[in-house]
């Protein structure tokens, strides 16, 4: 089994074509509260949007929590070409299970951004390093059905669905199901073969 504390150690930063991904920190706390103030980002992702900047550094508290022992790495998302260093999304890995080599990805994106293929471009590094360096052999996402961007930037990005899940998932509205996607190792090896 994969040495998590040697592979997050230092923070991996990933750099893409136009991205630079690189740790969440507190100090993004504005930049992210404009994505979960926004009911466009926030729709599909079972909580109201809120302007509420304690639970947003909370949050970001809690995931460093989660990083710190190991649970979750999650990246802020950060555009190479402004070189500011702005958080203008954020990308994780969450639900580490090192046994069964499988983990969960989630992604969000400030609106302003949607439809340039930076979603991708971030998923795309993410996956190197979920199988390349962490050892995992199946990454999968969740998602609500009705979120047909995020389906779209699965299937773009080589996911295959698995199936739904009833009623497994407690929104603002009540119980909802679950879909699940999932890429295995082997098929992203292929994917990466083909693409030279
Ligand atoms: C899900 C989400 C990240 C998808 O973002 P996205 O920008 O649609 O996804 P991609 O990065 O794959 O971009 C694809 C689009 O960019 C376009 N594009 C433009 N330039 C491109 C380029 N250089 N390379 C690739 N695609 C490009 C594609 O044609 C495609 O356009 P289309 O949507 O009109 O078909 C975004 O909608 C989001 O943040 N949603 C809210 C949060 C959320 O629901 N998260 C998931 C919870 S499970």
């Amino acid at each position: 089994m994969t040495d998590l504390a040697s592979v997050f150690n230092p923070f991996p930063v990933l750099t893409t074509e136009r991205l630079i991904l690189r740790q969440l920190a507190l100090a993004d706390a504005p930049a992210m509260q404009i994505l979960i103030a926004d009911p466009r980002v926030m729709q599909y992702m079972g909580r109201l949007p809120t302007d509420d900047r304690q639970a947003t550094l909370d949050r970001i508290e809690m995931h460093l929590d989660g990083f710190r022992q190991l649970l979750e790495i999650r990246w802020a998302i950060t555009l190479k070409a402004a070189n500011d260093d702005r958080f203008i999304g954020d990308v994780s890995l969450h639900y580490i299970d090192t046994y069964h080599s499988h983990v969960e990805i989630g992604y969000s994106l400030n609106h302003d951004y949607w439809g340039k293929g930076l979603a991708s471009e971030a998923i795309q590094a993410v996956l190197g390093f979920g199988f390349e360096k962490m050892g995992m052999y199946r990454i999968e996402a969740n998602i609500a059905i009705e979120n047909t961007r995020s389906k779209a930037v699965l299937e773009r990005n080589g996911f295959q669905y698995d199936g739904r899940l009833r009623k497994r998932f407690r929104d603002v509205h009540g119980f909802d199901d679950e879909h699940y996607f999932s890429i295995l190792l082997p098929e992203w090896q292929e994917r990466q073969a083909a693409s030279g």
